[in-house]
């Protein structure tokens, strides 16, 4: 099996960890609802592809914690005997169970929330556990003083945060140095369509800190790929109308769409892999963290990595579509 010469691996800021710079992400099509067998097929051709790191939070399904038991069922089976060759993580801070403890940052929270997945996905420790967001009414010294004790618990390897400003992430990796577990990566959105983090300042925090950054919904949840082109398929995620909502695709994003395909194209790329590209076009980018309802789609996506980078040129025409 080829599947290391297949992808690039990373060091994650200035961590001794190397990461796929492609992860795989469980939040959607992993649930109570979706089929078992798509799921073994979309994690075993990821692995197959060089994907080592595969990413879970508490309440990935619907059901909530449905994504952590059916991949807890994938890893012993269809990917049994490879734990070692895996980056498993999960996130505690959006809202899992009810009452004053099953959400956002206090040490209670994030404690208990990681021993129900390690439960479900019938693990002794994940590689990497994250504060999913930052939780304003608990002080950041609890919060990270959670991670850092859950690392010297044993249960997990390293320690993350998600969607965290650039002034909270200096505060946060100030607070886990001084507690002698350092910050080794931060999840945040970054794609095309939605460059927040980058008038934050993102990038150059983590920089300073020695941080990885891996960013999620690089497709911008499928926008940025074929998929909307022609219209709203029906077994689309902007057709569930939930978390990407068919009033966003507005006939003025289709025509944008169908501009940045035609540049792809001219590139000799599909629009996926010309967003792929573009996300990891700046070095402190890790990885990127893609979802796929279908292996084809990861096949497609993980296309990118045997093309050439885009040029300045590129870049800069590309910016005047975007
Ligand atoms: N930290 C956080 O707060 C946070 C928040 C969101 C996500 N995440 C992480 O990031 C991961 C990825 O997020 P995401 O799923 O939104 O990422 P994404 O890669 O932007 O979108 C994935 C979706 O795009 C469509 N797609 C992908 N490739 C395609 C292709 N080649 N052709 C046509 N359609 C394609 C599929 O949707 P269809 O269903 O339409 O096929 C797929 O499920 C999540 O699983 C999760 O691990 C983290």
């Amino acid at each position: 099996m080829d599947r290391y010469e297949r992808m690039p691996y990373a060091r994650c800021g200035r961590s001794g960890l190397r990461l796929s710079r492609v992860a795989f992400g469980l939040w959607h099509n992993f649930g109570t609802y979706d089929d078992f067998a798509n799921m073994g097929r979309l994690v075993t051709r990821a692995f197959d592809l060089g994907v080592t790191h595969f990413d879970l939070a508490n309440n990935y399904g619907p059901e909530p914690g449905s994504a952590e038991e059916n991949f807890g069922r994938l890893l012993a089976t269809e990917l049994k005997g490879h734990r070692d060759e895996l980056i498993v993580t999960t996130k505690a801070g959006h809202l899992m169970w009810p009452g004053p403890y099953g959400d956002w940052g206090s040490r209670k929270s994030l404690m208990a929330s990681l021993d129900q997945s390690l439960r479900r996905m019938k693990l002794d420790y994940v590689d990497i556990f994250y504060s999913h967001r930052p939780d304003p009414e608990t002080p950041l010294e609890e919060t990270m003083g959670a991670l850092s004790d859950i690392v010297r618990s044993g249960k997990a390897l390293y320690v993350g945060i998600s969607k965290y400003s650039a002034a909270q992430t200096r505060a946060a990796a100030e607070i886990l140095a001084r507690n002698g577990t350092p910050l080794l990566i931060h999840q945040f959105r970054y794609n095309m369509f939605t460059r927040g983090i980058e008038g934050d300042g993102l990038l150059d925090a983590l920089e300073e800190v020695g941080a990885g950054g891996i960013c999620f919904s690089p497709l911008a949840q499928g926008l940025l790929t074929s998929r909307y082109l022609a219209g709203i398929p029906s077994d689309s995620r902007a057709a569930k109308n939930v978390f990407l909502k068919s009033s966003d695709i507005t006939p003025e994003r289709r025509a944008q769409l169908l501009r940045l395909d035609a540049f792809a194209k001219a590139r000799g790329l599909t629009l996926s892999e010309l967003a792929l590209k573009w996300n990891l076009r700046d070095p402190r980018v890790t990885s990127v963290l893609i979802g796929a309802s279908r292996v084809g789609q990861l096949e497609e996506n993980l296309g990118f990595l045997s093309k050439p980078d885009l040029s300045s040129a590129d870049l800069e025409e590309l910016e005047g579509l975007l």
